[in-house]
């Protein structure tokens, strides 16, 4: 039941789809991006040269990635009436609603590149959507907090572009702490693409309708959202807060996941391919001590994340499940001592895999038989019946 076969007898997989663009080997904790591993590429590399790898294919001499980094500078600032679009929502909306709404509009300002079977259109669509991208999280962010908007300052980098619309006042001069920069670009390589998952299934899935990049990209940030999805990321945290508030007893909450108790999941444990450690929970784990300490804030939740981790890798429930951390446990810890409150975290997880699902919107493009996602259902209704009404109608 990987697919079916058509009227000529031809067969059409529709169980997975290749793709190029990232490998994964759940059962021994791999992950590469074009070939190149994740541990080599997060500690060496940088988040737009990694775009750059991930959308082209291969890594960018200086030249090209100077002239990428340019690129993308030249189109950070939103059309002034998509600034005022932000009016529209509540205070207290949840930033990733605003965020994907924010993206989809693009589709309504930036009619000039929505052609996907034009070059050069998608390409400029790609080049927006990665400057734009950071400015509207900033804006959905300063919105929540009833904070002016900030306008990008092209003289910085991408990641302290970011930082000073989300962090700066127009009052008074902000500068990124080097560190928090350092990091934060880390954690958006680290989420920068991961095969087919739940949110770029649904980009590739959109977009083989001929639907225009932007709103493609809509759509794989509502799938993201989702508390099973990048949503996690929030969601251990609030676990984190939770078992704190209930005294701080991981061996207790633990017991409780394993009872099943309603409402009471591990939430950043466990994955659909990993079954293994994944590798870039590894890395954040790694470089969270570190973080936390540099940013001052030594932490009893860290504490309790570690102790979760120690208890669930040693308890026979988790490990006959292969329940190990994932990409979510520790990264919230360490995007709160930056700064961002917990509805944030999804909104930066997007940011990291904008350029991944851009690759793989890309890639089915190219596609001869990526048009049209159309997955077949193996049928277990009723078979046909007549139909004679109910209570004598007929
Ligand atoms: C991401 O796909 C990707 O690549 C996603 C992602 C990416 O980069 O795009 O890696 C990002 O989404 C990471 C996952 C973040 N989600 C969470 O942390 C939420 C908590 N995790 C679970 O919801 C769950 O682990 C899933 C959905 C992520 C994966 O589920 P699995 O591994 O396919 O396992 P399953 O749902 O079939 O459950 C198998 C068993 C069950 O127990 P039994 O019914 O057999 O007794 O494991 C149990 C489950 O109850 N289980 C858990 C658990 N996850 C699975 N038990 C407690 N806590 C958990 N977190």
């Amino acid at each position: 039941n990987t697919g079916y076969t058509t009227l000529d007898g031809g067969f059409v997989n529709t169980a997975s789809t290749k793709s190029a663009i990232t490998y994964i080997d759940g059962a021994e904790g791999i992950l590469r991006y074009r070939g190149y591993p994740i541990e080599q590429l997060a500690e060496k590399s940088s988040f737009i040269e990694v775009s750059y790898l991930l959308i082209y294919g291969e890594l960018p001499t200086t030249e090209q990635l100077d002239a990428f980094t340019d690129r993308i500078r030249r189109h950070t600032l939103l059309h002034e009436d998509l600034k005022r679009f932000f009016d529209g929502f509540p205070r207290n909306a949840h930033p990733m609603p605003v965020v994907s709404s924010a993206v989809n509009a693009l589709s309504a300002y930036y009619q000039d590149s929505l052609d996907p079977d034009d070059p050069e259109q998608v390409e400029l669509s790609t080049i927006r959507l990665l400057a734009k991208l950071p400015t509207i999280a900033a804006y959905a962010y300063k919105k929540s907090v009833g904070q002016p908007f900030l306008y990008p300052d092209n003289s910085k980098s991408y990641v302290e572009n970011f930082l000073r619309m989300t962090f700066g006042f127009p009052a008074e001069p902000y500068e990124a702490d080097p560190e928090l920069v350092k990091a934060l670009d880390m954690l958006l390589i680290l989420h920068a693409d991961h095969e087919q998952n739940c949110s770029t299934s649904t980009v590739r899935l959109v977009g083989s309708s001929d639907a225009n990049l932007f709103t493609s990209i809509s759509g794989g940030i509502n799938a993201l959202w989702g508390p099973l999805h990048g949503g996690a990321n929030q969601a251990v945290l609030e676990m984190l807060y939770r078992i704190q508030g209930e005294g701080g007893d991981s061996a207790d909450f633990l017991n409780r996941v394993k009872n099943k108790e309603a409402g009471v999941k591990l939430m950043g444990f466990g994955h659909r391919v990993y079954k293994n450690y994944d590798p870039r929970a590894a890395i954040v784990r790694k470089t969270a001590h570190s973080i936390l300490e540099k940013l001052g804030s030594g932490d009893e939740l860290l504490d309790i994340a570690m102790k979760l981790e120690e208890v669930a890798l040693n308890d026979d429930y988790f490990v006959e499940r292969k329940l190990y951390p994932n990409v979510d446990f520790y990264t919230g810890l360490i995007y709160r001592a930056m700064g961002f409150p917990e509805r944030m975290f999804t909104v930066l997880f997007a940011l990291g895999r904008l350029p991944g699902w851009i690759a793989h919107w890309q890639e089915m493009h190219q596609d001869p038989n990526g048009k049209i996602g159309r997955p077949r259902q193996i049928y277990t209704g009723y078979t046909e019946r007549a139909y004679e009404g109910i209570d004598g109608r007929s």
